[in-house]
């Protein structure tokens, strides 16, 4: 069985440094090592206690993997068939804002990480410079919504005209959420323009703890209409993003969603949230195969995408694991991440005997009770 895939990494070509990390989770450990701990806080963090940055990577310790033998696994495909478009693997690029404080330019050198390993990215910005020149990138743009609904129609006129294959609506973002690690940081939003700090540079004045400095409102005026909204203005499909209550899950396709993204922002939003894995269930059943259900949170490995595959997902979305390997070595070190993940699926697949996405099934999963 061969791994190759996309990359031009894949061909052999990997410097030497990039051969340090041998997962995603060293690959972290590097770039933690490089970043300025406000940066690596920020991109690393959840809110409050992490209970729910933490459910995300626990819920892949209950589920367990029941493979099959003596199928023939002599080639393993990763080819998926999303919303109409074909796609060399189910692993997309997560929206993540703020990138910049990993790396100057960061979203679009995430992107062209993206175009080099055939990956679909799914972001607000960084990729208009590359899609201007014709490169074949798959994007589907990110939203957090719209004041009105000629804001909404004008907003996917443009994408569509960009070039993108798809809007996905953040809907879980209502307000700034209270993250400790950035207030114990006296992080500061405007960093997201003004790019990475320097080490040993003055931190900001401490921020008060009084109630306004923790209401700041994002959407929280955003009700399902929104989805039409979008829809009209366009022909592309709409993406709801930030779903993990099956209740939600149902009305989201009733209000005309194209598809639903299980997420809960990657534990950055409220906590004590439902690990997604835990959640993605429970929505599959819910959407009743009328729309594909993706999911995001937590995902490090090959194996942790098998499972969320097998209970369900179409594709998945990972956000701080490229991340990861741009704060490492970046666009390369992105990448490398990328083709890791794409490698181990491939393996884990071949040994749980699984050819090609259309055999993966909720029958090679058990979850742990209690
Ligand atoms: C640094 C960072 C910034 C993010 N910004 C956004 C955003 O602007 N919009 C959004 O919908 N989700 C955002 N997310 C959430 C991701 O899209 C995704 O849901 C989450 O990262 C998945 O979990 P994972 O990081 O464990 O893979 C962000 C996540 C991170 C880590």
């Amino acid at each position: 069985m061969t791994l190759a895939a996309g990359s031009p990494l894949l061909q052999g070509e990997v410097p030497d440094d990039l051969m340090g990390p041998i997962n995603v989770h060293e690959f972290e450990e590097v770039a933690r090592r490089k970043m300025h701990k406000l940066a690596y806080d920020f991109i690393a963090g959840g809110v409050e206690d992490e209970l729910t940055l933490r459910a995300n990577r626990a819920a892949y310790e209950h589920v367990y993997l029941m493979p099959r033998v003596m199928t023939d696994v002599s080639t393993v495909s990763l080819e998926t068939e999303l919303l109409g478009m074909k796609l060399a693997s189910p692993i997309l690029i997560a929206p993540t804002g703020g990138k910049s404080l990993v790396i100057q330019n960061a979203d679009e050198i995430v992107a062209r990480a993206a175009l080099a390993s055939k990956t679909l990215i799914c972001s607000a910005t960084g990729v208009q410079k590359i899609l201007e020149k014709g490169e074949p990138l798959l994007w589907w743009s990110n939203t957090i919504g719209a004041a009105t609904k000629a804001q909404a129609r004008g907003y996917a006129r443009r994408v569509e005209d960009g070039g993108g294959k798809a809007i996905t609506l953040t809907v879980d973002n209502q307000y700034q959420s209270n993250r400790d690690r950035n207030n114990r940081n006296r992080f500061d939003y405007g960093y997201m323009q003004s790019g990475v700090p320097k080490e040993g540079a003055p931190k900001p004045p401490p921020r008060s703890p009084a109630l306004p400095a923790m209401w700041q409102p994002h959407t929280p005026q955003m009700t399902w209409e929104q989805i039409g909204w979008f829809k009209d203005g366009s022909k592309m499909p709409l993406i709801v993003k930030g779903i993990v209550n099956p209740e939600d899950a149902a009305l989201a396709v009733k209000h005309g969603a194209d598809a639903i993204v299980v997420s809960n922002h990657g534990g950055r939003q409220l906590d004590g949230v439902i690990g997604t894995l835990d959640a993605l269930p429970d929505c599959v059943d819910a959407v009743g195969g009328k729309v594909p259900v993706l999911m995001d949170g937590g995902l490090r490995r090959g194996t942790d995408i098998l499972k969320a595959l097998a209970l369900g997902a179409k594709a998945v979305l990972v956000g701080r694991a490229p991340l990861w390997g741009l704060g490492a070595f970046g666009q390369p070190g992105a990448e490398r991440v990328l083709w890791m993940l794409n490698a181990e699926l491939k393996l884990a697949m071949g040994l749980a005997g699984m050819a090609k996405m259309s055999d993966i099934s909720r029958t090679i999963v058990k979850r742990r009770l209690g």
